[in-house]
């Protein structure tokens, strides 16, 4: 038994854990693995196609009953300024001469493509259990459309502030994202980097906000930190990075070698791979041109300046690559998802047992 059942009440899951979406980094495998464990998988879909999605959610369809998570963005798209892009490219040719790129034959364009109408369809068509997005919500004509399908709904707040906002517009669960945590920054009432709040803090604060069930993010990757975050009130939590070892991951070698080498302090946060700050480690194109930089166009459109560079470095270094990490990456283990996230939960209430019975013992 978890001190809050609400979240596995509402969602239809057993165990009070979220596997995130990781764009890029994952995809049915892992969603299907952790699924069927009892936790809630979920797939990113930020990279991909309408019909890409469908036939991703097709697969975890065939291979688990349980419910699943479907991850957007909704980004506002920025309108292009050719003068910042400019200025980007010109900031990234010297490595456009080491690797023999021709500046002229690189497109502009998004690389990362918020929720829209054709993926609404396919939501409606399709019908996830869950529909998570990240960067606020989209906007109410489609939003609507989401919840009429009869999806619960969540997204990532990073401030109080963000909480009540997406509580206001109806989201049946909040994801508090932390500090410490891999990947994007979730922000998007406020651009004040400096001002982001880490997971302790943050967690009891949104908690006391709104009414619906909070779920922790950043920084939790074993059951002493799933444990703590129900401590401070939390009803779930959602983990990414002490996912990435499983083999159901779809993160590269160098990926892998950063995780496995990782230390509390490998990671940082940088904008230079999309123009939106995200945490990760550090390598020699976040040390060089960040980590964070100034001339980097208004996400997501940094991104294809910076692809042909990844594309052309050897891929294998990681050197040019996003590497995207939580400050937890240290305490996970490498194991299978489904048995990590069955690892997790006992860790967890064994810990939740012994802290209440040393309480009853005092009282
Ligand atoms: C590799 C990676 C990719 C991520 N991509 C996404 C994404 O596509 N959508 C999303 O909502 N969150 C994404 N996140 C953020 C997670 O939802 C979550 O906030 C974070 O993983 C929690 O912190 P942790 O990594 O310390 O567990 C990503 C995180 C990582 C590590």
């Amino acid at each position: 038994m978890w001190p809050d059942m609400r979240f596995l009440d509402l969602f239809g899951i057993d165990l009070p854990i979220v596997q995130a979406p990781m764009a890029g980094s994952s995809g049915a495998e892992l969603a299907i693995a952790v699924s069927e464990a009892g936790g809630l998988g979920s797939l990113p879909c930020a990279m991909l196609g309408p019909e890409q999605v469908r036939a991703e959610l097709g697969i975890v369809r065939q291979r688990t009953s349980r419910p699943v998570n479907l991850n957007f963005f909704c980004h506002a798209e920025p309108t292009p300024d050719p003068e910042r892009e400019a200025g980007w490219r010109k900031r990234l040719t010297p490595y456009y001469e080491e690797f023999g790129i021709d500046p002229v034959t690189i497109p502009t364009g998004a690389g990362r493509l918020p929720v829209d109408e054709a993926a609404c369809a396919v939501v409606e068509d399709m019908r996830p259990e869950v529909v998570s997005f990240h960067f606020g919500l989209p906007p109410a004509s489609l939003l609507d459309r989401v919840k009429a399908s009869g999806a619960k709904v969540i997204s990532s707040a990073t401030t109080v502030e963000e909480a009540r906002w997406l509580a206001a517009r109806g989201c049946d669960a909040v994801i508090a994202q932390g500090y410490e945590a891999g990947g994007h920054r979730g922000m998007f009432l406020t651009q004040e980097m400096g001002r982001q709040v880490g997971t302790f803090p943050l967690v009891p604060q949104v908690v006391d906000a709104v009414d619906v069930p909070v779920i922790a993010a950043g920084g939790i990757a074993d059951g002493r930190g799933i444990a703590a975050a129900f401590a401070l009130g939390a009803a779930a939590v959602q983990i990414g990075t002490a996912y990435l070892r499983s083999p159901e991951s779809l993160a590269g070698l160098a990926h892998r070698r950063a995780l496995t080498s990782a230390r509390d302090d490998s990671t940082v946060l940088t904008n230079v791979f999309t123009g939106r700050p995200a945490r990760g480690f550090v390598n020699r194109f976040v040390r060089e041109v960040g980590p964070i930089s100034r001339a980097a166009p208004e996400f997501p459109l940094a991104t294809a300046a910076v692809a042909p560079i990844r594309g052309a470095a050897d891929a294998d270094s990681g050197e040019f690559l996003p590497l995207w990490s939580g400050q937890a990456a240290a305490l996970a283990p490498d194991l299978p998802a489904g048995e990590l996230t069955r690892k997790l939960a006992a860790e967890a209430t064994e810990r939740l047992d012994r802290l209440s019975k040393t309480g009853e013992a005092k009282a």
